[in-house]
């Protein structure tokens, strides 16, 4: 009786707030109940794979659109959550709605009005949109690109409280996905590409928004004084007067919560600036970089670290996803925690003690020759550091063999399925004064260091299925483009995966046989989840082109997105589902416009090439060649108009729909890129490339 009555209350309460009652806690561990999709990587491990098989070899051919929902804005590239049966979607410049799946009903929206905030002036630049949410006990967690961490209550989209997690004027962001634990909530931010940043992480309680507690992951300056003992012991494997240039180690991606030992570990940034001889002159292994650290939960203490690049200077990252698996390795189970980073190796370590168990390469790589085993360290290539200003073709390029869209890992098949990145480049700091060099605040950098992509190896991907064990590949197939969408992989022995040409693709996940496809009318990047709802199981991804790879807008732009035009949606699938998409517009090529008042000027264009590489082509593509995110330059009319130009690029006049504003640049500097854009849509006009 008692019993009953208890579960009746539970029922009711449950009824109320929509969901029934089952703690965040519950539905984050749970890695067999597929029912929710309760975080970025569906719970605590970050695996990226649904339990549920109702969608599986057998039946996906009738796997079909339930309904579409238009976005209004750019960057849809996040990965939403789902609990007790409703949908959160999170996109853009963090704009987030509740919907019942069922229905395809919006239920409520909420816009953290990024535009509106002053520091967004400079926060925006990057050019990324947000990643995704979090939630806990019926409470939404995001962060927003100006670097606030915001809760909203699940039920009604109401701010709850908000946290500024960054300084007002520093160039920090937030584009990654808060994480929750134990009623905290843990969030980076980016940056150290930028400015002057030194990386930390910051938990807050969920219920209040108040600071628990707050972990470096670079040290200081010494005469400031240490945090603690860990800052003091790693300030030592740094050189010079790093402080100075902030250091970078930003966070801005990765996290994994591990119940069973209360352990939060974090996923570290490159250096700020990239090249170490600036930022750590005698050299070292600047702590904590490009690596996985290992904290308590509770207080945010330092328990173990693997460092994946050493003293690193190629901005190869360890910010892609952490996940976890339990292997079987030389005949003994292992808890293991697994990463691909940009580096181009896999991988394995224990997650229990932070020893290394295996790393191979998973990609060309080329800047070392293999991971020592025993000491855990990279043995490189010489000259890979470009000690005589640059290097041999080093492979992966700084976006990586592997970025920030996450791989999956199916506990069947036992096989990791890595979106991979196929990309060489060459590094150069010849002529650059490193003794002299400086961060310009809020304007233009290079990281101490050129980075020359090699043009005719732009634009290769694979899905791979990578054997963690036997650290090999068991398949892989060719993907569209350079960056392909996340991976998700399912019970149903299926694993999707999105492509920038515009096809939403699940394969047989024993062998890469492609099995369903669906014309999504536009690039798919996002990373897909799936959920129950309505006693059905659906799968949702946003479509859509976002920041990731706008940049290398050549090869890009052969899939003919246009800014303004393309679609942007949310797609949700069922079995039986009969809804469609329009058919992709008409792919885009852009027409330059007469210029009748153009005078070339090789000196002014020259300059302008170099101003509009460091602020613009993240998202308005090299050379000027866009990729769908941002509007083509050489087709546009504005850069005919000083007066216009001047009205968006400095004084923000477009700041609301995602361009950002540009004061710190001086009128010399607007006027260059003008006649650059000018000459460039001169070449559009005249057939040249
Ligand atoms: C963070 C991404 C981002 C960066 C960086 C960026 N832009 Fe933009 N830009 C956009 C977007 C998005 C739009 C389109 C907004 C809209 O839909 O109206 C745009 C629009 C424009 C337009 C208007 C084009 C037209 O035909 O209406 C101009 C001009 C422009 N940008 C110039 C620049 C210049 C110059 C730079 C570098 C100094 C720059 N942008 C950097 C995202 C960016």
């Amino acid at each position: 009786m008692a019993l009953a009555c208890a579960l009746a209350l539970a029922i009711a309460a449950g009824a109320r707030s929509g969901v029934p009652a089952m703690s965040a806690a519950a539905r984050l561990g749970d890695d067999s109940g597929g029912d929710d999709w309760a975080g970025f990587g569906r719970t605590y491990g970050e695996q990226h794979y649904s339990p549920l098989a109702e969608i599986n070899r057998d039946t996906v051919g009738k796997l079909g659109l339930a309904w579409s929902l238009d976005l209004p804005e750019n960057n849809p590239i996040a990965a939403p959550v789902a609990i007790g049966g409703i949908l959160y979607v999170a996109s853009g410049y963090t704009k987030v709605s509740a919907i019942d799946p069922v229905q395809g009903r919006v239920l409520w929206s909420y816009d953290a009005h990024v535009a509106d905030q002053p520091a967004a002036k400079i926060k925006m630049r990057n050019g990324w949109g947000i990643r995704g949410l979090a939630w806990w006990d019926g409470r939404l967690f995001v962060g927003t690109q100006d670097g606030r961490l915001v809760a909203l209550d699940a039920a009604s989209g109401r701010e709850m409280w908000s946290a500024m997690t960054v300084g007002a004027d520093d160039v920090r962001f937030i584009s990654g996905p808060p994480r929750v634990f134990d009623g905290k909530v843990i969030i980076g931010h980016g940056g150290a590409d930028i400015g002057a940043t030194r990386g930390y992480v910051t938990a807050y309680d969920t219920a209040t928004g108040k600071q628990l507690w707050r972990f470096y992951t670079v040290p200081g300056n010494p005469a400031d004084g240490f945090e603690d003992e860990t800052q003091r012991r790693i300030a030592k494997t740094w050189t010079g007067e790093w402080w100075k240039f902030g250091g970078g180690g930003t966070a801005w991606n990765a996290f994994a919560y591990d119940p069973e030992t209360d352990i939060v570990f974090v996923g570290t940034g490159n250096g700020g600036p990239w090249n170490q001889k600036i930022r750590s002159p005698g050299g070292g292994d600047n702590l904590f970089l490009c690596s996985i650290v290992a904290l308590d939960a509770k207080t945010g203490r330092y328990k173990w670290h693997y460092q994946v690049n050493p003293g690193e200077t190629w901005d190869y990252n360890a910010a892609m996803d952490i996940q976890f698996a339990d292997l079987v390795i030389d005949g003994k189970p292992r808890k293991v925690l697994m990463q691909a980073p940009k580096n181009g190796f896999f991988y394995v370590i224990d997650r229990i003690t932070g020893k290394l168990i295996s790393a191979e390469p998973f990609a060309k790589v080329t800047w070392a020759s293999r991971i020592d085993p025993v000491t855990g360290r990279p043995v490189e290539t010489p000259g890979a550091r470009y000690p005589n200003g640059s290097t041999f073709e080093m492979w992966p390029s700084p976006e990586g063999a592997h970025n920030w869209l996450p791989m999956a890992f199916s506990p069947e098949t036992r096989l990791v399925y890595i979106p991979t990145l196929e990309m060489g480049a060459t590094y150069s700091d010849a002529g650059i004064d490193l003794k002299n060099w400086h961060w310009v605040p809020g304007g233009i950098n290079d990281n101490g260091v050129k980075v020359a992509i090699t043009p005719d190896r732009i634009g290769q991907s694979a899905l791979l299925a990578w054997d963690p064990v036997r650290q090999r590949a068991a398949w892989r197939v060719p993907t569209a483009g350079l960056w392909s969408g996340g991976a998700m992989a399912t019970a149903g022995g299926l694993v999707f995966q999105g492509q920038v040409d515009g096809k939403f693709l699940a394969y047989d996940a024993r062998d890469g046989r492609r099995l369903w496809s669906f014309a999504a009318g536009a690039a798919v990047q996002a990373p897909p989840i799936s959920y129950r709802a309505g006693g059905q199981q659906y799968i949702t991804v946003l479509s859509g082109t976002g920041s990731s790879g706008a940049m290398f807008g050549g090869p890009a732009a052969k899939f003919g997105w246009e800014a303004r035009s393309q679609p942007r949606r949310i797609l949700t699938f069922r079995l039986g589902g009969t809804a469609t998409v329009p058919a992709a517009p008409q792919p885009y090529r852009p027409v330059a416009n007469a210029d009748p008042d153009y005078r070339p000027d090789p000196q002014q264009t020259a300059a302008g090439m170099i101003v509009y590489h460091q602020q613009c082509h993240i998202c308005h593509g090299v050379g000027a060649v866009a990729a769908g995110i941002a509007p083509d330059l050489r087709a546009s009319l504005v850069p005919q108009s000083a007066e216009a130009f001047d009205a968006i690029v400095r004084q923000g006049g477009l700041m609301e729909r995602g361009m950002p504003s540009f004061g710190q640049l001086s009128e010399a500097q607007v006027m260059a890129i003008r006649q650059y854009l000018r000459s460039r849509a001169r070449d559009l006009a005249e057939g040249r490339p």
